[in-house]
């Protein structure tokens, strides 16, 4: 069968290998992809932009023949403008939700009136439409305060500010100035928590069909950790993500215990109980406070840079998991995780999160990769003619975005996970190039102090 893969991230790529590992897939067509899909075994990029949903519905007219074909969608902007939706009318089988279920990522205020109707532990909020009466509620408290733009805002939405002064000039700026256009004419202001965040992605299989039989699922993978810190400690500016690593260490039966009946199955019911149609991914962005853990966020796709860490774990066929969620029997899909960890640092352009230069050619030492067990997954590079093609030194890349590659290992422990990682990333390099180091060491992901 042949599958489509919305997307051109780490995230896609990571998906696209994912597929293309499973006998049954015959081909994977990247919408875009990327220079890492470009070269991937069985996979083949479509240059479509992921906003042109004709042209991809086109796409998958011209390519998808057989009624077993399907498509996976990999980033939130596309789903929340009902993509899914678009390519269901169509006639395609689609992994990822339709757009109102999307609106759980794409308005932090729906998603909090959800999270309160249904029963999921949070933390306290408010919403408001009009910047005088947010700034009168910060006046009525002191401390630690979140300021969260409703709508989506690439990550540059969320102000944890340490007082209230920080945190007027957060709502001024959203509401008032327009920074974030019309994402931040609403505001959340919302307790501050304390804690490890981590992160849990998990396949749904939502329907009203499922649900009546009984049948509706949300399906955990092993849990994960994000770096969001641009410099080891955790020190530095937030970024889209400087590594990931999963399961993570220490992480106890009790806490993911509290997760499962305080958010998971809440989120299970309400999903079921507005009766939306969501066949895809969510992902639980969670805080473990002394209180237990509490949702900070939902997302409805996976994680990036989770994913890189979280799918080179997976001992099932990722295709047979995507029909299962798309036909309604993943309640009784054998999801095995291999043991030990994985370590995903990732390597950035020099300059990001701020200005950084694109085009600039990468070196990939193959063999010294092979050698070190790692897979590479390209996020922010293409293929360019002009590059150095092949060979020991040639990737025939250049880079293309902030958020470059990641390098993805296993190991038995996390330590040797990481060693089979970071000796990957130093077979890499391109001018400028930055990374962590202290990706999967305790204490790398610790809040931000306050
Ligand atoms: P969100 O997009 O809602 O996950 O927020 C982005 C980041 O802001 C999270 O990953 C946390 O580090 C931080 N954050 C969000 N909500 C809170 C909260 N209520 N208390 C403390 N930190 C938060
Ligand atoms: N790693 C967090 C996200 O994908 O939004």
């Amino acid at each position: 069968m042949k599958t489509v893969v919305v997307g051109s991230g780490g995230r896609e790529h990571a998906i696209a290998w994912a597929l293309a590992r499973s006998e049954r897939v015959s081909e994977v067509l990247c919408v875009p992809g990327n220079g890492g899909t470009a070269v991937e075994p069985k996979c083949r990029n479509i240059d479509i932009p992921v906003s042109d949903f004709l042209a991809i519905t086109n796409a998958c007219r011209a390519e998808l023949s057989s009624a077993e074909d399907f498509v996976v969608i990999g980033p939130e902007d596309p789903l929340a403008a009902g993509l899914s939706d678009r390519l269901a009318a169509a006639g395609f089988r689609v992994v990822g939700p339709r757009q109102k279920p999307a609106a759980l990522e794409a308005s932090k205020d729906a998603a909090k009136r959800f999270m309160s109707k249904y029963g999921v532990a949070c933390a306290e909020s408010e919403t408001f439409s009009n910047a005088d009466d947010a700034s009168a509620a910060l006046k009525t408290g002191s401390g630690p305060v979140v300021v969260k733009a409703d709508g989506l805002a690439a990550g540059k939405g969320v102000v944890v500010a340490a007082d209230r002064a920080t945190a007027e000039k957060a709502v001024r700026e959203f509401m008032i100035e327009g920074s974030l256009g019309g994402a931040g004419h609403r505001v959340v202001l919302e307790e501050y928590l304390e804690g490890d965040e981590i992160s849990v992605l998990a396949a749904v299989s939502v329907t009203p069909e499922t649900a009546s039989a009984g049948r509706a699922s949300i399906r955990p993978f092993v849990s994960a950790r994000d770096h969001k810190r641009l410099r080891d400690g955790a020190t530095g500016p937030n970024t889209g993500g400087m590594g990931a690593i999963a399961p993570v260490p220490g992480l106890d039966e009790a806490t993911l215990a509290r997760f499962r009946t305080d958010i998971l199955e809440p989120t299970l019911r309400g999903l079921v109980a507005e009766g939306y149609d969501y066949r895809g991914f969510i992902f639980f962005g969670l805080m473990l406070t002394t209180s237990g853990p509490k949702l900070l966020e939902y997302n409805v796709r996976l994680g990036d840079p989770e994913t890189q860490a979280v799918l080179p774990l997976m001992d099932f066929d990722f295709a047979g998991m995507c029909e299962a969620i798309m036909d309604g029997t993943l309640a009784d899909f054998p999801l095995a995780w291999q043991a030990g960890f994985c370590c995903a640092p990732v390597a950035v352009s020099g300059g990001y999160p701020g200005e950084y230069r694109k085009g600039i050619p990468l070196a990939i030492d193959r063999d010294l990769v092979a050698g070190s067990g790692a897979k590479v997954f390209v996020a922010g590079a293409k293929v360019d003619r002009r590059a150095p093609k092949g060979g020991k030194d040639g990737a025939g890349l250049v880079t293309a975005g902030g958020r470059v590659l990641a390098a993805s290992a296993r190991g038995d422990s996390i330590e040797e996970a990481r060693e089979r990682a970071y000796r990957a990333l130093a077979a890499c390099s391109f001018e400028g190039m930055f990374y962590r180091r202290d990706i999967g060491l305790p204490g790398a992901a610790a809040s931000p102090a306050l």
